[in-house]
């Protein structure tokens, strides 16, 4: 077992807590430092397995009383959009990772064609780069589903209303489904399985172990599940692989209920919070964008096929200047500003900025399919210029806190100001109705 000090070359506890304290939002910074020091200087991630102690409450309605109606159509139209991955899938379909026809994800789409020691490979090397970098992808997707199917164990428990405890249960399958799909396709179809990335196990471990009920529905059924819908969209929408397009377009319609409940079971409570606490939410979103968006730098793959050739430096610094990266910045305009604003965590004090071209070019957002509830606006708040909204949203924070300016992860400013779950703090689920 490697000790925690072998392992702080990157982030040291010092470090760590040095960043912590320099955010703006202390509270913050404290329930994430548990979670960072799991997932970001321990990487236990990289293990085979992970226990994680939950610390939430769980309801019991013994009333039965039906009285969430948004939630009960929801309800409804998850029991007739319910599908069999086994049996609704052509999975005799032969994907070949080689074959240019079927392109798994473009090259354009990616930021390969930015890496000098790639384009100096030849064709059939540089098709296995690409299977590589789909596997990684697909492999996050595969973790964060498994993320989403105990976060939604979770909130089933946890609120309070028996409308969505029922509509949760309908979430529980369809990410069961999920893990099922995604998984068998990795295995089966591509052959390679990536481990999750510290990221990613940070933001589950921080959702996992908090016991504040509505802090499981923001991360995971706003954020997490918000920006999955737009990469889902995109990859679909780009992929030339058959079983994948069609995977992916069962995927969306589930997850398009999934984020719509996150807006719906938050939308008032987030409206009644005391400020600081809606503040302390708003901070938290974005430390969870900022997480997010440290996961899109790939560093499994990075790892495994350029860390001989160049710095981790200078491969996040290509990321973050690619046209993978922009997708990113625009999606996340797309799917999660307009909710976030949606459920009161979008005051001018966070609003990120951007100019329109930086959403409307090169779009590759597709509609939902029609059986899907709306979940998000296309049209989010623009004010001034900036390419990147979590650098932006992050100069407004620094402003009003009257920080001096600390520039984001995968700028120069690694690691990130992550701090300490409170495992034992358990939050109330809601009291009022929608
Ligand atoms: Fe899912
Ligand atoms: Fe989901």
């Amino acid at each position: 077992m490697t000790s925690l000090l072998e392992r702080a070359s990157e982030y040291s506890p010092s470090h760590l807590l040095q960043k912590v304290l320099r955010t703006g939002n202390v509270r913050v910074a404290l329930n994430l430092l548990g979670p960072a020091m799991r997932g970001l200087v321990m990487h236990n991630g990289k293990q085979s397995a992970s226990d994680m102690q939950a610390s939430h409450m769980v309801h019991f309605d013994w009333t039965y009383q039906r009285d969430q109606p948004e939630l009960r159509k929801l309800y409804e139209l998850a029991k007739v959009s319910q599908w069999n991955a086994t049996t609704d899938l052509d999975w005799s379909i032969n994907v070949d990772p080689y074959d240019s026809r079927f392109d798994l994800f473009p090259e354009r789409m990616s930021p390969l064609p930015d890496i000098p020691a790639y384009r100096g490979l030849s064709e059939r090397e540089k098709q296995t780069h690409r299977h590589g970098l789909v596997s990684w992808m697909l492999s996050q997707f595969l973790h964060g589903e498994q993320g989403a199917l105990f976060a939604a164990c979770q909130v089933t428990e946890a609120i309070q209303w028996l409308d969505g405890k029922l509509y949760g249960s309908t979430q529980v399958v369809d990410e069961g489904r999920h893990v099922e799909v995604f998984y068998r396709y990795l295995n089966e179809k591509l052959g390679k399985l990536y481990t999750v990335n510290d990221n990613l196990y940070t933001l589950i471990d921080a959702l996992m172990t908090d016991g504040r009920w509505d802090l499981k529905f923001l991360g995971m059924q706003i954020m997490i599940e918000g920006l999955a819908l737009g990469a889902f969209g995109t990859m679909r929408q780009t992929s030339r692989e058959p079983l994948l397009r069609e995977l992916l377009k069962y995927v969306i319609t589930d997850e398009a209920r999934h984020v719509h409940y996150g807006v719906v079971a938050l939308r008032e409570h987030y409206h009644t919070l005391p400020e600081k606490d809606r503040r302390e939410r708003e901070d938290w979103a974005f430390e969870v964008a900022v997480l997010m968006r440290n996961r899109f730098f790939a560093h499994e793959f990075y790892d495994e096929f350029y860390g001989q050739t160049m710095s981790r430096k200078q491969w996040d610094e290509l990321i973050l200047n690619s046209a993978y990266m922009r997708n990113f910045r625009q999606t996340m305009f797309r799917r999660l500003v307009p909710n976030l604003k949606r459920i009161n965590l979008m005051s001018d004090r966070i609003r990120p900025t951007t100019p329109p071209s930086a959403c409307s070019s090169g779009s590759t957002r597709r509609p939902p399919p029609s059986s899907t509830p709306p979940t998000s606006s296309a049209t989010p708040t623009h004010r001034s210029s900036s390419t990147d909204p979590l650098a932006s949203a992050a100069a407004n924070l620094r402003r009003r806190a009257g920080l001096r300016r600390e520039p984001l992860p995968g700028t120069t400013r690694a690691g990130s100001t992550y701090s300490r779950t409170a495992s034992r703090r358990s939050g109330s689920p809601p009291t009022s109705t929608a």
